[in-house]
């Protein structure tokens, strides 16, 4: 039997999940996505949830659930807000999941599961040492893994760099906003990543996000000695990841 398992990524403005067939990688399903309520309160992003694994569980009724959520997530505790509702901090968010779907799940940060995804299926597949991902977007995301092993909660979008929180200064979403050429962009993420590669010294930077399907248009233009590469699992990371973790937590390799 293929071992089956429903991964749900909630993010600020969507919240998409699918069934994944976790020998491959795959999507056993199609993919379903809708929008995150408006405000991300709580109970309102429970609800979607909700109705996306009833719709999703079908014939899988028995497949583990994997959900991730952009906050640092302690045992279960979602214990940040950077870009969803304050009710979440330090809410036992993983229990209202638990208690509204009847069943069990697995409960983790975005970029974590991400990570994880990008290392078993994706872009990090079959690499060794520290491989350090991040995740372009609304946010930056982070997932430091260590020779197969993540060390989750990493929060490295939340560096200060030239005084400021580097999510704010060089998340996807700020190039949008201020309509940033991609060399204006990259300057920042040169900034951003030099200063990574100085504290962690890692052996691969992994970009992730669904800006990075336009990578050949900025990471030619920064200057490293780590190797960087782009994700390959684009906007299914999530899923994959939160699938993949539903059913072995860890370690990921
Ligand atoms: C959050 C992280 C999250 C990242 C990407 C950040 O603002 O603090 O927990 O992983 O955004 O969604």
């Amino acid at each position: 039997m293929t071992d089956l398992a429903i991964g749900i990524d909630i993010g600020g403005t969507g919240i998409k999940g699918a069934v994944v067939d976790l020998a491959t990688g795959e999507l056993a399903t199609d993919r379903i996505k809708r929008s995150t309520p408006e405000g991300g309160k709580p109970d309102d992003i429970v609800e979607v949830v909700v109705e996306l694994v009833d719709a999703l569980a079908g014939e899988h009724r028995d497949a583990p659930v994997g959900v991730c959520f952009p906050a640092i997530v302690l045992d279960g505790r979602t214990m940040s807000a950077a870009n969803v509702d304050d009710a979440w901090i330090g809410l036992e968010a993983e229990a209202l999941f638990e208690k509204a779907l009847g069943r069990d799940i697995h409960f983790v940060n975005d970029a974590d599961a991400a990570g994880v995804a990008e290392l078993r299926y994706g872009a990090a597949k079959g690499r060794e040492g520290l491989v350090l991902m991040t995740t372009l977007g609304t946010g930056i995301g982070s997932a430091l893994i260590n020779r197969g092993v993540l060390v989750p909660n990493t929060e490295l979008g939340h560096l200060e760099v030239d005084g400021k929180d580097a999510e704010k200064r060089a998340a996807y979403i700020q190039k949008e906003r201020h309509e940033w050429s991609w060399e204006q962009w990259a300057k920042r993420l040169q900034r951003y990543y030099s200063h990574l590669e100085l504290l962690f010294s890692p052996d691969l930077f992994v970009v992730g996000g669904g800006v990075s399907k336009h990578h050949e248009e900025f990471l030619p233009l920064l200057d490293l000695r780590t190797p960087i590469i782009p994700a390959t699992l684009r906007n299914n990371a999530g899923i994959l990841g939160a699938a993949a973790l539903a059913v072995k937590p860890a370690p990921v390799a």
